[in-house]
């Protein structure tokens, strides 16, 4: 079997990392939660989120990823070598494979739509009418080929391996990433209007903050943008080396996913109250603020063609923004069968990588094909339900079943003397009772 790639450097798997966390979850995701659910309240809760559910959960893929130096079937499989419990794992890890293809088949739908809408800011810019109509207005063709296109560049990134395709253009993506958020976000607190939003979103409206549905729509937040429990971070542990501190590394993936979902919101809420100064309707009937679809593809581009000139270069530049982060993300989804492809059926990397493009792209294609029918049901089944799921499934190997001992001594490797430490003493536990008890509570609740 070729020898398994790596990650060159600390920064390669931060940039790697953080790449898949941050995408469309970020950008579009978190600001219109925040917006729907009472601002600064949903901002809090999230973070409460992310700090006792996620950054553990995160630690514990990343330790079974590194220990193992596989792909999820395996690696779930040798966490123990009792017959059944191997069994399980390889079962646990077959579902994750299965669901993070399933999020890719649904996540390049729409990352085509971003794709589109890019080209129709420059068929704009060139004025050519009639193209930018057909790139803005939905249609099966559109929209089936550049679910393709996007595909097609996934693929590429995945078939050039972990150095030279995901190392490489995450680290290359994720500046520009945050150069264009930056000059967006500084763009539209210009604008009139801007201020308003940014009182709806960092103002809490702290009624709303136990709300079950807050909490609810925080933990799966969370989970999603962290890209977890489908087995993207254990695979992208698996490439990490032996020198390099686990928890600092996750530490650091956190802060620059939360620091971009924050920024995205900087971005966003001003932006719908900038359209709202500029005649565009806002609220939705039931008196909440558009969130989904309808923001991303009405309003927003309203705001853009009242802005004159500018516009269409703004357009062009968030359309290109959500596209990257859109990019950094698949390729991670990608990778999780990829890996298993490339490792267990022994083909070459960029074999596989093609052949799961096409069966993926297959699946989006039924779901463009039966959009009313599939499409919000493979998100709620993907994400609401197998996401967390998973993610017990993984604190219950990591903190149940998996020898402390040898996990000790796969954390100890990069961090000595980890034993002595805060987190040492904390977190173990924590996988073990916290988070599939409070994963299962809130779960509960939702269902
Ligand atoms: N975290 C990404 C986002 O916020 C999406 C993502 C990448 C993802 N890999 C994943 C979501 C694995 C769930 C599972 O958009």
């Amino acid at each position: 079997m070729a020898s398994r790639g790596q990650f060159s450097s600390k920064l390669g798997f931060v940039m790697a990392a953080a790449g898949s966390a941050v995408g469309l979850g970020n950008i579009w995701g978190f600001p219109t939660q925040a917006a729907g659910n009472g601002g600064a309240a949903f901002v809090l809760m999230y973070l409460v989120m992310a700090f006792c559910l996620a950054y553990p959960a995160l630690m514990a893929e990343l330790v079974i990823g590194r220990y193992a130096r596989a792909n999820v079937v395996n690696a779930l499989g040798a966490v123990s070598e009792k017959p059944i419990v191997h069994k399980l794992g390889m079962l646990a890890g077959g579902y994750g494979v299965l669901v993070a293809s399933l999020i890719l088949s649904f996540y390049a739908i729409v990352a085509g739509w971003m794709l589109s809408y890019m080209l129709g800011a420059l068929a704009d810019m060139g004025s050519l009418s009639a193209a930018k109509a057909w790139f803005t207005k939905g249609s099966l063709v559109r929209d089936l080929a550049f679910t393709a296109t996007f595909m097609g560049l996934t693929v590429f990134v995945i078939a050039g391996g972990v150095e030279k395709g995901i190392e490489r253009w995450s680290t290359r993506l994720m500046p520009m990433l945050i150069g264009l958020l930056v000059c967006l976000i500084i763009y539209v607190m210009t604008q009139p209007g801007a201020m308003e939003g940014l009182g709806v979103y960092l103002i809490p409206d702290f009624s709303k903050i136990f709300d079950a549905g807050l909490i609810i729509d925080a933990m799966g937040q969370a989970f999603f943008s962290l890209s977890l429990g489908v087995g993207t971070m254990l695979i992208y542990g698996s490439y990490l080396s032996h020198k390099e501190s686990l928890p600092k590394l996750s530490g650091m993936v956190m802060a620059v996913d939360l620091s971009i979902a924050f920024l995205a919101g900087l971005l966003i809420i001003p932006a719908i109250f900038v359209a709202k100064h500029y005649g565009a309707e806002i609220y939705s009937e039931s008196g909440t603020l558009i969130g989904g679809p309808d923001l991303i593809f009405q309003i927003l581009p309203y705001l853009f063609d009242s802005m004159g000139g500018i516009g269409v270069v703004v357009a062009f530049a968030f359309f290109l923004l959500m596209s990257i982060a859109a990019l950094t993300s698949s390729i991670s989804m990608l990778e999780v069968p990829v890996a298993l492809v490339v490792e267990n059926g022994h083909m070459n990397r960029p074999k596989a990588a093609l052949l799961l493009g096409f069966i993926i792209l297959a699946i989006s294609a039924a779901i463009v094909l039966n959009f009313e029918l599939l499409f919000l049901n493979v998100i709620a089944f993907t994400t609401k339900f197998s996401q967390p799921l998973l993610g017990v499934v993984m604190c219950v190997f990591v903190g149940w079943l998996w020898h402390r001992g040898k996990l000790l001594q796969e954390i100890q490797q990069g961090h000595e003397h980890i034993e002595n430490t805060l987190f040492w003493k904390i977190w173990p536990h924590y996988v073990k009772f916290v988070c599939p008890a409070l994963i299962l509570a809130t779960f509960a609740q939702s269902l």
